[in-house]
């Protein structure tokens, strides 16, 4: 099921309720006409590339479609130069701020500052617990974790694998997604582990989804494991590269599923060489476009309602969200990514990738 952001607001998943319509609304603060500035940080570039391939691209294009200023930029994971961002775009006159915290409690010191300055607030993609945003637009979270744990159930089912080991490597313990993933996850491989059909022989947070701590850290559960270990739930493709890197070091890649999450590049030509399972695609397009227009909104002083609520388990406060639908990705549906224009054939069907492409009815 995949729904742009035109095709949730025309079914009434939002509707506008403000009337405010001109785009030079008054500034509550000041009095004064304030153009639509809306200031965007993005968290990094290297814990997954989505952020910079995928939701920059996204972002813009929908702010630009709609003749609106934009101030688009990255964290790199430093949770100083977060802040700093902030209040820049605050100083620089931003109407509305949309951000993807690094962590709850910096993003909440962003979210609050704003707030003091009558500046509306999106969460994007990750909820600041305890946080003060006017909306959430994320994926609905848990799903995705959810397709983690069934799509790693069908790969070693696939392969026959009994009585398999499984190592958890999961997210950023500071990333209120990398919970959701899990509890998805662990909704599944849990009543196995219960029943003694599967064993858990590891399971580690990475800090801020760092890549080559993820490579450390599962060089670590490989060799306490002794190389026992026949099934990688990996939250995300980075992480999953990071045990895929591990595993063909000492040559059982391809034999132990590894999942994954994003439908980077990395990600699919690893699915496509057979060394990962699955990952699990999100449509950022829809989250941007969805996340734009509720910010466009917001700038011209209109409110809109979503019909659905995320309950923040810090503050107990439903925020008004709209949660888009994730899709697993394996071999044989790697083409859907490219069919939605998410990554091109070019990008992905690269010479050593080719005969995989035609395999995979990728044209
Ligand atoms: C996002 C994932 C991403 C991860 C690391 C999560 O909050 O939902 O798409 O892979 O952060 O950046």
């Amino acid at each position: 099921m995949r729904k742009g952001f035109l095709a949730l607001a025309t079914s009434g998943l939002l509707a506008v309720t403000g009337l405010a319509a001109c785009a030079e609304d008054k500034g509550a603060d000041t009095g004064a006409p304030k153009t639509p500035k809306i200031g965007v940080i993005l968290p990094d570039s290297k814990s997954s590339a989505r952020w910079e391939t995928a939701d920059r691209k996204y972002l813009q294009a929908a702010f630009d479609a709609a003749g609106i200023k934009a101030d688009i930029q990255n964290a790199q994971g430093d949770k100083t130069q977060f802040q700093t961002i902030a209040d820049q775009m605050i100083t620089n006159g931003a109407t509305v701020l949309l951000i993807v915290n690094l962590d709850s409690g910096t993003g909440k010191a962003v979210l609050d500052k704003a707030k003091a300055q009558n500046i509306p607030t999106i969460d994007y993609d990750r909820l600041t617990l305890g946080g003060s945003a006017s909306y959430y637009v994320s994926f609905d979270n848990k799903a995705v974790g959810k397709l983690q744990g069934d799509g790693l159930v069908k790969c070693l089912t696939d392969k026959n694998v009994a009585n398999p080991a499984i190592a958890q490597l999961n997210g950023s313990p500071t990333d209120n997604n990398a919970t959701l993933f899990k509890a998805g996850a662990v909704g599944v491989l849990q009543p196995k582990y219960d029943a003694k059909e599967y064993s858990l022989v590891a399971d580690q947070p990475v800090p801020d989804w760092d890549n080559a701590q993820a490579g450390v850290i599962f060089e670590q559960m490989f060799t306490q494991a002794s190389g026992k270990i026949n099934g990688v739930l990996a939250a995300n493709d980075g992480l999953g590269n990071a045990a895929i890197t591990v595993l063909k070091k000492n040559k059982v890649n391809g034999k132990v599923p590894v999942t994954g999450q994003d439908a980077t590049v990395q990600g699919l030509q690893n699915i496509l060489a057979g060394d990962q399972c699955m990952t699990v695609y999100k449509a950022v397009k829809q989250e941007a476009d969805a996340a734009a227009a509720l910010a466009i909104s917001l700038a011209k002083g209109e409110q809109k309602t979503t019909d659905q609520t995320t309950k923040d388990t810090e503050s107990g406060r439903d925020v008004p969200s709209v949660l888009l639908v994730p899709q697993a990705i394996f071999f044989n549906n790697v083409k859907d990514v490219v069919t939605d224009g998410y990554v091109t054939k070019d990008e992905l069907c690269t010479a050593d990738f080719a005969a995989k492409c035609t395999e995979a009815g990728i044209s």
